[in-house]
């Protein structure tokens, strides 16, 4: 094989992942320019060795990670990223975030008592979007009135991207741009009227004497923004598919409420939000007896790190059950998943609710599934369900 064949739009991409591990482990696809990396432990080695793998370089392209994202945490290395991370790991320890529970389980059964009398909603509108939006969009201190501008921009950032494509596609620089002035516009109101959410603490916050630059800010409040939305939600809308797909496993978590955690990760493994992240070689390097050369861009396909065979038995098999459950669904090392504890306690409670609110839930149609057209989130765009009522 020696082009990467699509890998968007399948809700199932997962049979030719397992070609491309077994028959092209490392593959370069002279389209996108990028080294294309599929097993499981190559991938963990592309994430995790931040020396040999540099996130910076990696600034320039990519969806997530070029424009107003070029000097975020994700798109930064050692030193400078050690000191950006420590500004915000307060605000997202696993007790920081604890306290957000009763918030989030009353926006949670505010959606859901919103929907609950139609007996039918699209899970991914009417519920997964908006919940983890009014999370952070509270957190960052972002008016109510403003947040459907959000789901726009971040769509359009995360959408309609390829994994190493060498432009973003029309309407990408443009969604930044716009965010980038409302950002803007934030920080100055901040500015001059501070609260306690978390623009203004970045902007009192200090790096050895000095304040972050405005660019080190548009990316916090850019990448917050992105990283915690879209991911979450299709954590959700991928939990529910997954789990209303198996009739017997949505009994046994309505009957044992202590299963869902684990159910939770075996979602991020079997469909990882995040299929696939960049680097960028600092050096020669060798990965499955392939050669990259120094600069290279690379692919560290994370969707099929979490079904490869060699690291996970039966990778087809959704079981929550599996011990260990080492997925790479939220990366490794020092740029691991920041949000990891916040998106994991919003997918506890909001699943635990639709479980024990929504009786009777099922899909509605099985058919017409269609996925976001990106090559790097996965999830679906709609998900109509209906409950008795
Ligand atoms: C980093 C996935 C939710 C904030 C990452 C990375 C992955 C990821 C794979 C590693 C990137 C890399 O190695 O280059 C996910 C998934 C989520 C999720 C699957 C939901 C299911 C969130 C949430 C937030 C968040 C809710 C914030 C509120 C971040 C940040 C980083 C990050 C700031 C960059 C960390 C760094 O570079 O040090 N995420 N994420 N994420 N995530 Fe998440």
């Amino acid at each position: 094989m020696d082009a990467l064949p699509a890998l968007t739009q399948q809700l199932d991409p997962f049979a030719l992942y397992r070609s491309l591990r077994d028959e092209s482990p490392v593959l370069f696809d002279a389209q996108r320019q990028a080294w294309n990396v599929f097993r499981y432990d190559d991938v963990q080695r592309v994430l995790s060795d931040h020396h040999v793998f540099s996130s910076q370089l990696a600034g320039s392209r990519g969806p997530g990670q070029g424009g107003l994202f070029a000097s975020s945490l994700i798109s930064t290395d050692p030193p400078r990223h050690r000191q950006l991370r420590s500004l915000v790991t307060q605000a997202f320890t696993p007790r920081a975030v604890d306290a957000l529970a009763p918030r989030i389980t009353e926006i949670s059964d505010e959606l859901l008592g919103r929907a609950a009398a139609a007996g039918e909603m699209d899970l991914i509108d009417d519920f997964a979007y908006p919940l983890p939006v009014i999370v952070i969009a509270e957190l960052m201190g972002i008016p109510p009135e403003d947040r459907d501008r959000f789901r726009r921009w971040s769509d359009v950032v995360v959408s309609q991207t390829r994994a190493g494509a060498p432009a973003p596609a029309a309407g990408h620089s443009e969604a930044q741009e716009e965010m980038g002035h409302y950002f803007l516009d934030m920080i100055e109101h901040r500015r001059s009227d501070p609260g306690e959410d978390l623009i203004s603490r970045l902007l009192a916050a200090q790096i050895e004497g000095e304040h972050l630059s405005v660019p080190e800010l548009l990316g916090f409040c850019a990448l917050l923004l992105v990283a915690g939305n879209e991911t979450t939600t299709n954590l959700l809308g991928n939990a529910v598919l997954t789990f209303l797909e198996r009739p017997h496993l949505v009994e046994r978590l309505r009957a044992d409420g202590d299963a869902l955690p684990a159910a939770v990760e075996e979602v991020l493994r079997f469909r990882s939000p995040v299929q696939s992240m960049y680097r960028i070689a600092a050096q020669d390097v060798t990965l499955s007896g392939q050669q990259i050369p120094a600069g290279a861009r690379l692919v560290a396909w994370i969707g099929s790190a979490n079904h490869d065979e060699r690291q996970f038995p039966a990778p087809e098999e959704f079981d929550i059950d599996r011990t260990p459950n080492r997925h790479l669904a939220f990366g490794q090392g020092i740029h691991f998943c920041l949000g990891a504890p916040l998106a994991r306690l919003e997918a506890r409670i909001a699943l635990t609710a639709l479980l024990r609110g929504l009786p009777g839930l099922a899909l509605r149609s099985a058919e017409d599934l269609t996925r976001m057209d990106s090559s790097i989130v996965y999830g679906l765009k709609h998900l109509p369900v209906a409950w008795a009522t």
